[in-house]
């Protein structure tokens, strides 16, 4: 029996489907019955709905309110779970989608059919904003006072912008030494709390969750399910910068795969409501040192089984992962995760989205980021992973020339320019382009440029 209000909790898993209202905040965004995960549902014929999705089209000519300027808030009737007054917004979405046909031409594309979403065009410089910018509504609804989450970086920039903008203190754990610094460096500059662990993310993913049940600090990772909500909207975006029409493939790099998990239930969703008539595939890539998804579906053969998910696969492989005392090893920093949270989610919207998963080595990320970086606005190395990712599913013909493919590009370049200065100074890869050394004398200066 669905709960009476526009929106409630529910847990994914079909032999518990535990509902709760939108309040309830217990087990730290875990289902209280048994411990899986929890979505954001709607009782949709209680809200107001688009009869199309160009209907919103009509809230960016209105965009002097900062609900309509949001590019989240701006779709807000797919995410109805607040009251306006909570809404927070610091202009998140303002993103692009970037026709690209250099990219194209290295991916193996047809010229016109490579799109590239610029997520790292948001406040805090990634995806996340997306995500915090409802999560802190909620935060705001439930009368949260303090904040915390764990983080590879960008999830840490992120709350530590949002927290402070809504007047939320904020505690951020990061693994020690795994944290690209352009990131480290937003968590200081935006005051955050931070908490260096001797450990790699998913040591922080565990401590963090227990540390919010234990002082009643409200939790902001993809765990949370209200930040999913708002990380649809980044595919709501896509359609409406493609004319309304939805893409024939959506690429994304999988780390604790809260996005992919997002868009596969954006996509349910906008298939449900009628308003759009197919759903389009998706890829989700991760990187060869942290491939836990990638494993557990191609060579374990891990499926969602309409929400009865064989757990026994997932605890073979995790305690193998313990007995060998794995740590996941990978340059793209963002997604070195191997326990990935929405696991569960991510299967489902591989089921929704007739998705397919795979893994992309450190060398293809670097290449593959410098190509983006030399052709278009330029990515954190996670982002690029993507491309890489869309060359294997072109070589391998799962993805034609002639698709229309839109790889979301999550966290902006200047997140890891370590990462960047060593593949370009010390000469690591084909597209490297090191600074040319000259001496201070003018005839040499030309010499060298016209060499
Ligand atoms: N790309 C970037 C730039 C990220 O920061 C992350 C995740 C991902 C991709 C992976 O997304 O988790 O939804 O599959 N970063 C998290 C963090 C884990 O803590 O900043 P996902």
């Amino acid at each position: 029996m669905a709960m009476t209000g526009k929106a409630y909790q529910k847990c994914i898993n079909p032999d518990c489907a535990t509902e709760l209202d939108c309040a309830s905040v217990t087990g730290g965004f875990k289902c209280p019955q048994c411990g899986s995960l929890l979505d954001v549902r709607y009782n949709w014929d209680k809200i107001e709905t688009p009869d199309k999705l160009s209907d919103f089209a009509e809230r960016w000519a209105a965009r002097d309110n900062p609900l309509n300027f949001s590019g989240v808030w701006r779709f807000r009737n797919l995410l109805d779970f607040c009251d306006d007054k909570y809404k927070v917004t610091i202009g998140e979405g303002q993103t692009i989608l970037q026709q690209n046909d250099a990219v194209a031409g290295y991916a193996d594309m047809q010229p016109g059919r490579l799109y590239l979403q610029y997520e790292g065009l948001n406040p805090s410089g990634s995806f996340k904003d997306n995500g915090m910018a409802a999560a802190f509504s909620h935060a705001k609804m439930v009368g949260a006072k303090s904040s915390a989450c764990a983080s590879t970086g960008n999830t840490s920039a992120s709350v530590a912008l949002y927290a402070h903008s809504c007047g939320l203190k904020c505690t951020v754990f990061i693994g020690s030494g795994r944290i690209a610094f352009g990131k480290l460096s937003q968590a200081m500059d935006y005051a955050a709390q931070t908490i260096q662990i001797r450990g790699d993310f998913d040591d922080c993913m565990k401590q963090v969750q227990d540390v919010c049940i234990r002082l009643g600090l409200y939790l902001l990772n993809s765990l949370n399910p209200f930040r999913l909500e708002g990380q649809k909207t980044i595919m709501y975006r896509i359609i409406e910068q493609l004319g309304w029409r939805v893409p024939d493939w959506i690429v994304v790099p999988g780390g604790n795969l809260g996005n992919s998990s997002a868009f596969g239930k954006a996509f349910g969703e906008l298939k449900a409501l009628g308003l759009i008539e197919r759903i389009p595939r998706m890829a989700i890539i991760n990187a060869t040192g942290a491939d836990t998804l990638n494993d557990l579906v191609n060579n374990k053969k891990l499926v969602w089984n309409a929400g009865r998910v064989d757990q026994s696969i997932i605890d073979d492989y995790y305690a193998d992962l313990t007995a060998r005392n794995f740590s996941p090893h990978t340059c793209a920093s963002a997604i070195e995760i191997s326990r990935p949270v929405n696991l569960k989610k991510c299967l489902r919207a591989i089921d929704i989205c007739d998705g397919v998963v795979r893994a992309v080595t450190d060398e293809e990320i670097c290449d593959a980021k410098a190509v983006i970086g030399a052709d278009g606005l330029g990515c954190e190395p996670a982002s690029a992973a993507t491309i890489a990712g869309l060359r294997h599913l072109r070589a391998e013909g799962v993805i034609a020339a002639d698709q229309t493919v839109a790889c979301v590009l999550t966290g902006h370049p200047l997140k890891d320019p370590n990462l960047t200065v060593n593949y370009h100074k010390e000469k690591q890869g084909q597209f490297s382009n090191p600074p040319i050394e000259a001496p201070n004398d003018l005839e040499e200066i030309i010499r060298l440029i016209q060499s």
